[in-house]
């Protein structure tokens, strides 16, 4: 019921099915109170709302109505309607008098598109005791729920509620469990307090601890999370709707919400919007009116506002600058940058999801910017690299670098790694024994073979360097350093890193970076299929075709035949027939997704292979990456592009997993 389209983090651009039609993801899921509410919220841009079934149940003559016309003639709406069980009752009231099994009955009687079962939503910093005690009834009722639900071929779709309350390995095991019962919908709850609390590092754990251990191909639900300013994070960790009363509670309290935080009417001099109402009226205008009648306008622009940023999200993972918006949202609170810093620890977890490439070029916004994905991934391939001898460390300037390069450079210090380099030594360089790298924020070190690659080429940082950044590249450029036999450091570099350089050193007269295509050429391979990939590849005659007008390479032949192109907007290799068939003859090579024999010939036919026919699938591979198609046998029988990481390809059953370029009729 859940299919994903763009994707950048952990966030996703899906699209949820029920029996109330489609509905785009992110979105958010006002709440609809089943007797009060007075705000028409389709109008004002809802496609799907939550109510609560167990009012409904408790309120005789909207219980009879309810299951009489049907739950979505009862709140006169007619998209999808999620519904939840009493649980919030239950939190507040400590008891509630209906059992999982009657919720769960009374929401497919009344029609719910999607329903929930009585969980227990266990606060936030409660003995681990109370925790795990509680755990287990909400396990225990996720399972009663869920066999019912199938035992009686029910239409409605069904939510289990992953709780743990601040212990990460009871959110952890929580979600295991519910995953093992294969629910259609996992929302993440007794995130409220949290929130409230302004705990954003805790709501950091809980939710990136739970979504962790949840499959892929299932929509997750942040509880009661319906402040805009935190959208873009959670979606960033995976989160993919969200539902609120906060629209309406926050407006009959005067207050107007906004992605920078909530603003009482009381201190407004100016609308802070452009929606209809920001347009029309002024705080004073609002302030003269009846409560009634400001109550609607208020909760017209809290709506506005929230889906208005769930559209900028949407559009930021379709682009791929997510993390940038997410960065920017952060800064509107200090508890809320303690959330993205912290966010920063999962950085390995979260590069899984990253797509290699994407649209947009990566900006630096600040400190946080070193602990992205997409640094995280290049400092690791610089270590994974096959290293020369010796390196030449050069200070940044005009992208792309070997463009704007001056080819010799004479002023270059060894660098004093270790005290027994004597000052008296010679250091010998040459050429085809030397990496060229250029210091950067934040990608540390970029060999020179790669400037063109993505994001190495397409970012940007501040020319002044925060001190973060600074220790960030030093630290790193003292480990790496230590592979090498001379390090050779330009002087603008040792004095921004503060290294130490030998001063009396017998010096080589000059040290020159050739340009050299075809070492360019293995090098981008190395980086993106892994070590061996170049030398795999660019063998035999040679010859390269570049643009007339940029003057990039753009395809790549041995003799007549074709064996990669090289895409202009990343620099990444595209596979020919001949590229996919010498990469995948590589022993130990990644990159492969191995499909079941049932659907090779689909595969020959260079038609896309849907995810659940993939039996396998190398756990390096990440969205847009070059992948190589092969059957259980492991004979190669297509390549083309992949539209979901690893872990998404396993467990999605539906949809596409990767856009099929070519495949091998024999
Ligand atoms: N609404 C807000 N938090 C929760 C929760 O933890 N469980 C349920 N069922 N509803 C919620
Ligand atoms: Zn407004």
């Amino acid at each position: 019921m859940f299919e994903i389209k763009a994707k950048d983090m952990r966030g996703r651009v899906g699209v949820l099915k029920t029996n109330h039609g489609e509905i785009k993801t992110p979105n958010l899921m006002p709440v609809i109170h089943p007797r009060k509410q007075t705000v028409d919220v389709k109008e004002y841009g809802a496609d799907i709302v939550i109510t609560n079934a167990y009012l409904i149940y408790k309120d005789e003559e909207l219980s009879k109505k309810a299951l009489d016309v049907g739950l979505h003639e009862l709140i006169n709406f007619d998209g999808p309607i999620m519904t939840d069980s009493g649980s919030f009752q239950l939190s507040v009231y400590g008891d509630v008098d209906i059992t999982n099994k009657e919720v769960i009955e009374f929401q497919e009687a009344i029609g719910t598109d999607i329903g929930t079962s009585l969980d227990i939503p266990t606060g936030p910093y409660v003995d681990r005791e109370k925790a795990e005690e509680d755990l287990e009834i909400t396990i225990e009722r996720a399972k009663e729920a869920i066999s019912y639900v199938k035992d009686n071929d029910y239409e409605m779709k069904i939510n289990s509620v992953v709780q743990g309350s601040t212990y990460p390995d009871l959110r952890e095991y929580c979600a295991t469990e519910l995953t093992k019962l294969d629910a259609d919908l996992y929302p993440i709850g007794a995130v409220v307090p949290l929130m409230e609390m302004y705990h954003y590092r805790d709501l950091v754990d809980a939710v990136m601890h739970s979504v962790k251990c949840l499959p892929d191909s299932k929509a997750r639900h942040l509880m009661g999370a319906g402040h805009p300013m935190i959208f873009a994070l959670c979606v960033a960790m995976g989160c993919d709707l969200f539902d609120s009363a906060a629209y309406i509670l926050y407006a009959e309290a005067d207050r107007l919400l906004t992605t920078r935080g909530t603003v009482k009417l009381e201190n407004l001099n100016e609308m802070p919007c452009s929606c209809e109402v920001c347009c029309k009226y002024t705080p004073d205008d609002l302030r003269a009116m009846d409560k009634e009648e400001r109550v609607q306008l208020i909760a017209q622009h809290n709506l506005h506002v929230s889906f208005a940023e769930l559209r900028l999200i949407r559009q930021a993972i379709y682009e791929g600058s997510l993390m940038e918006l997410v960065e920017e949202r952060c800064r509107a609170h200090p508890m809320l940058l303690d959330g993205l810093r912290h966010l920063g620890e999962y950085s390995f977890d979260l590069e899984k999801y990253d797509p290699r490439s994407k649209k947009s070029a990566f900006f630096y916004t600040g400190p946080e910017s070193l602990k992205r994905a997409e640094v995280t991934r290049h400092l690791n391939k610089l270590n994974e690299m096959d290293k020369r001898k010796n390196l030449v460390v050069l200070p940044t300037y005009t992208k792309p670098y070997t463009k704007h390069l001056t080819n010799s450079f004479n002023e270059l210090f060894v660098y004093a790694k270790d005290e027994s380099l004597s000052e008296d030594a010679e250091c010998k360089i040459e050429n085809g024994e030397t990496d060229f790298m250029v210091l950067d924020t934040p990608f540390c070190l970029i060999p020179l073979e790669l400037d063109e690659v993505y994001p190495l080429s397409q970012s940007d940082a501040p020319r002044i360097r925060d001190k973060m950044a600074i220790e960030f590249a030093r630290d790193f450029l003292i480990d790496f350093a230590e592979d090498y036999d001379n390090v050779l450091i330009h002087p603008n570099v040792l004095e921004e890193l503060e290294l130490d350089y030998i001063e009396e050193y017998n010096y080589p007269e000059e040290i020159k970076f050739e340009k050299d295509d075809i070492k360019k050429l293995k090098a981008i391979a190395d980086y993106q299929f892994g070590n061996g990939a170049g030398d795999a590849l660019f063998t035999g005659k040679i010859k390269i075709e570049k643009s007339k007008k940029t003057g990039k390479i753009r395809h790549v032949y041995d003799k007549n035949q074709i064996i990669v192109n090289m895409r202009a907007s990343d620099s990444f290799l595209i596979l020919s027939k001949l590229g996919a068939k010498r990469l995948a003859a590589i022993e130990g090579m990644r990159n492969k997704v191995m499909i079941d024999n049932s659907v090779e010939s689909f595969a020959r036919d260079g038609k896309s292979v849907f995810a659940k026919f993939i039996k396998d699938c190398d756990e390096n591979i990440r969205s847009n990456d070059e992948v190589l198609i092969v059957n259980e046998q492991g004979e190669l029988l297509a390549f083309g592009k992949a539209l979901l990481n690893y872990s998404e390809m396993l467990d999605f059953n539906t949809g596409q997993a990767i856009k099929t370029r070519k495949g091998f009729k024999d």
